[in-house]
């Protein structure tokens, strides 16, 4: 399974990548505002510089919601940087822009993705990545890791090269249930990925352990 990690954020892009398990990172226009990046020529050097971080794919979100706009935006991105993967939303004309940019070698990741239908579409338009939002739908008491589950299956079933990207991944369980199920990737933010870290068997052991050979060594 390949990890990203979901922000906009240098630092912590830098410190999931000095851990050596970061494959990539998803950004979009709510996380860049967080960083208050703002203006055109801003961001697309923002996206240089994560680029230049970390060794794998880098998706940068496009603005546009028309066909024409999206192609044109995501060329201008695509442009930018070998890693770089054009994010586009799960609409109509986006889809169609994903059919484009796949039939020009451009790699996509198909965005909003919150039912197993429209991730069907994204793979038959060709995505790199699709991205169905986990978290978001738990939010609305709805269970985002079946949707996982459903998508994985009908990838298997018709052998799409689409990898499944967990998106909106809130907390450790996210990341182990999305790697039982066999997705491809997760995005999530740094504590996602730290937190895997963590057991108090593991603390306590590791005190026993340096406090026992201090007996010894002292
Ligand atoms: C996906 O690529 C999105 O950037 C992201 O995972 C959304 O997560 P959120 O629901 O925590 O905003």
């Amino acid at each position: 399974m390949k990890f990203f990690i979901d922000t906009a954020n240098l630092e912590q892009i830098e410190e999931a990548q000095a851990l050596g398990v970061l494959d990539g990172v998803t950004t979009n226009p709510s996380l860049m505002a967080k960083e208050g990046i703002t203006g055109r020529n801003n961001i697309l050097k923002h996206y240089v510089d994560i680029c230049n971080i970390v060794d794998g794919d880098v998706s940068a979100e496009v603005i546009a919601t028309d066909f024409e706009g999206i192609v044109k935006e995501g060329e201008e991105l695509a442009e930018l940087h070998g890693q770089i993967v054009v994010k586009v939303p799960m609409i109509k004309d986006g889809v169609k822009a994903i059919k484009y940019f796949a039939d020009k070698g451009i790699r996509t990741n198909c965005t909003l993705v919150f039912s197993s239908g429209q991730a069907l579409l994204a793979a038959k338009a060709g995505a790199a990545y699709v991205s169905p939002f986990i978290g978001r739908l738990d939010d609305i008491s709805t269970d985002g890791l079946s949707l996982i589950s459903e998508i994985r299956q009908i990838y298997d079933n018709y052998n799409f090269s689409t990898e499944i990207l967990a998106a909106s991944i809130r907390h450790t369980m996210h990341v182990i249930e999305c790697a039982r199920i066999g997705a491809d990737v997760m995005t999530g933010p740094l504590s996602s990925i730290t937190g895997l870290l963590k057991h108090p068997l593991t603390d306590i052991g590791l005190e026993k352990f340096l406090a026992d050979y201090k007996k010894g060594n002292s």
